[in-house]
C-alpha cells in the first residue's frame, strides 16, 4: 500500500495528505462539537473550534512541507552529482530515492543516461587522442629514419661528387663547386637537425638525460638564452614511454619559452621525486594565464599545452603550469615510475 502511494505524482501525494487531514479534522471536530454541545458553553465551543482549526492548519502545512521536501530531494541529488562531474568525477551518478516521484524519477534516469553518454564519449576521445599521439610518434620516427637513411645519403653522395669537381682544371668550375659544396653541407646539417627534432636518436640510444641535455644545448645555440640544465639525479634509464613523454614535454615547454616568453634565462631540471621523475622548465619571461585566452584568435591555449597535458595523463602523471611567477612561467611534469605507465 505505502509502496503504491509512493509511486503517485507529487500533486496526488499532496491531495491525499490534505484529504486525510481534512477528514480527521472534520470527524474529530464533529465529534467534539456534538460532545460539547450538550454542555451549553458557547465561548468554550468557539475557542475549541478555533484551536482545532489552528492545529489542523499547522498539521496541513507541515505535511505539505514534508511531502514536497521528500519528493523534491532528488533535485538536490542531481545538483550534487552534476557538481561532482564538473570537478572531474565522471563516474558520479544520482541514486534511486525510496520516496520517488515518477516524473522526477524519469529525470534522474535521463540524467544518469546522459552522464553514461558523456563518460563513454570521454573515454572515446581519450582513446582517440592516445592513438593520434602514437600515430604521430610513429610517423615522426619513420620520417626521421627516411631523412637519415635516404635524404642524407643522397646529399652526401652529391657532396662527394661536387667535392671531386673542386679538382677541376677550370677555375670557374672550381669556384662553383666550392659554393655547391657549402650549400650541400648546409642542407645536410639542416636535414640532420630536422631528423633530431623529429626523433632524437640519443633518446632511444642514450636515454632521457642525454637527449634532454642535447635538446637544451640546441635551444641555447639557437636562442642565445642562458639555460641551465641539471639531471644529475637521473642515473638509470626508465620506461621508454615515460622517457618519451618527458622529452616531448621538455621540447614543447622550451619551444614555448623561446617563441612566447621573451626570457633571458631559464632552468631545466630532471629529478627523482616521490617514486617518480619530475621535469621542471622555468623561465624569467613575461608569463601567461594558463587558464585564459592567450592567442590572438581567442581560442585559448593551443595544441602544445593540450598535447603536453594529454601525454602526461596517458602515463598517469600530473602537469602543472604556473604562468604568473612574476617573472615567468614554470612547467612541472611528474610521472610515477611504478604503476600504470599507459601507452
Ligand atoms: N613560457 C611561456 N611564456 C609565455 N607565454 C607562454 C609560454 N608558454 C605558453 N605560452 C602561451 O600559451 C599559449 C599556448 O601555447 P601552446 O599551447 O604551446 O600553443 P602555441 O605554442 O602553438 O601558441 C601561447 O600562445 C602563449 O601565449
Ligand atoms: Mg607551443
Amino acid at each position: 500500500m505505502i509502496e503504491r502511494l509512493q509511486l503517485f505524482p507529487l500533486q496526488y501525494k499532496l491531495i491525499i495528505a490534505n484529504v486525510v487531514i481534512v477528514i480527521i479534522g472534520a470527524a474529530g471536530g464533529t465529534w467534539l462539537v456534538a460532545k460539547l454541545a450538550s454542555g451549553n458553553d458557547g465561548l468554550r465551543l468557539v475557542l475549541l473550534a478555533m484551536g482545532f482549526a489552528l492545529v489542523g492548519g499547522w498539521m496541513s502545512t507541515l505535511a505539505n512541507i514534508w511531502v514536497v521536501r521528500k519528493t523534491l530531494k532528488p533535485l538536490d541529488d542531481i545538483a550534487a552529482t552534476a557538481d561532482r562531474v564538473r570537478h572531474g568525477d565522471y563516474t558520479a551518478r544520482t541514486g534511486a530515492d525510496p520516496f520517488r516521484d515518477p516524473q522526477l524519477e524519469q529525470i534522474v534516469v535521463s540524467f544518469n543516461g546522459a552522464l553514461d553518454q558523456v563518460e563513454s564519449d570521454r573515454d572515446r576521445i581519450k582513446d582517440l587522442v592516445n592513438r593520434v599521439i602514437a600515430a604521430q610518434e610513429d610517423e615522426r620516427k619513420r620520417i626521421a629514419r627516411e631523412l637519415h637513411d635516404d635524404t642524407s645519403q643522397v646529399l652526401f653522395a652529391q657532396l662527394l661528387r661536387v667535392s671531386a669537381m673542386k679538382n677541376s682544371e677550370n677555375e670557374e668550375i672550381r669556384a662553383v663547386a666550392g659554393q655547391l659544396e657549402d650549400m650541400f653541407a648546409e642542407s645536410m646539417e639542416a636535414v640532420r637537425r630536422l631528423g633530431h627534432e623529429l626523433r632524437p636518436p640519443s633518446l632511444d640510444d642514450l636515454g632521457l638525460r642525454e637527449a634532454t641535455g642535447a635538446l637544451v644545448q640546441r635551444m641555447r645555440d639557437r636562442s642565445g638564452i642562458d639555460i641551465t640544465y641539471d639531471a644529475s639525479e637521473l642515473r638509470e634509464r626508465t620506461d621508454e614511454a615515460i622517457e618519451l613523454v618527458l622529452y616531448r614535454v621538455a621540447q614543447e615547454a622550451l619551444t614555448n619559452m623561446w617563441k612566447h616568453a621573451h626570457a633571458t634565462a631559464a632552468n631545466v631540471t630532471l629529478a627523482l621525486v616521490d617514486d617518480g621523475i619530475e621535469l621542471v622548465v622555468e623561465d624569467n619571461g613575461r608569463g601567461f594565464n594558463p587558464h585564459g585566452e592567450n592567442r590572438s584568435d581567442g581560442k585559448g591555449l593551443g595544441l602544445g599545452v593540450f598535447g603536453m597535458q594529454e601525454r602526461v595523463d596517458l602515463v598517469g602523471g600530473t602537469l602543472e603550469i604556473e604562468g604568473d611567477r612574476n617573472p615567468g612561467t614554470r612547467v612541472r611534469a611528474w610521472i610515477p615510475l611504478t604503476g600504470d605507465s599507459g601507452a
